[in-house]
């Protein structure tokens, strides 16, 4: 899709048919995320795709916002290896993680699956049930899969502040 065509039909998809995501769209997904500007290019990201029984009861006991999802894309990192700026010491887990999530987010949207990006979810409590994630910080939750017959962008979807209000000319 082009690219302002993908930013203009991409929204929170918040009802899934339960038709499973074939590997290759999962492959893609995952190449999309390695595409993605790291600093230093470290990609110092790792992304859990939670399609198993054991997983998706996990992802369920953690969060309400499941959504019907056939697979659960889980993005996380370990702050220890994030780079650091020297000036300040700010990490910066945080934004490349955030970067990464959204390639996948847009590479989900191309590929005509639907997909929300989830930040509330008991991460702890996630870490319990999945052990494999111990260590990581866990930032982004995407349910995924092709959205259910009538689903439809949400009320804030159409809510956008002007450019004048997020950006000033100095
Ligand atoms: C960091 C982040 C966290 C979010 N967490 C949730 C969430 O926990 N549950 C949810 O339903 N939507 C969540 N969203 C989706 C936003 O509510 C949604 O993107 C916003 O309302 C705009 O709608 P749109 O994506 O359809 O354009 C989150 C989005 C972002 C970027």
């Amino acid at each position: 899709m082009e690219f302002e065509k993908l930013l203009d039909n991409r929204w929170s998809c918040r009802a899934f048919s339960d038709a499973p995501v074939p590997h290759e769209m999962v492959d893609k997904i995952i190449a999309a995320a390695l595409k993605a500007p790291t600093a230093r290019n470290i990609q110092n990201f790792m992304v859990w795709i939670l399609s198993s029984k054991r997983a998706v009861e996990a992802v369920h006991a953690s969060t309400r916002f499941t959504f019907g999802a056939p697979l659960f894309f889980l993005v996380g990192h370990r702050e220890e290896n994030a780079w650091v700026r020297g000036y300040d010491g700010h990490v910066f887990g945080d934004v490349d993680t955030s970067i990464v999530a959204t390639h996948m987010m847009l590479e989900i949207a191309d590929l005509g699956l639907g997909t929300t990006w989830v930040g509330s979810f008991d991460a702890p409590k996630l870490q319990g049930l999945l052990p494999e994630t111990a260590g990581y910080e866990l930032l982004a939750l995407f349910p995924t899969g092709f959205p259910a017959a009538g689903a439809a962008p949400g009320p804030l979807h159409s809510v956008s502040k002007a450019p004048e209000q997020v950006s000033m000319e100095l």
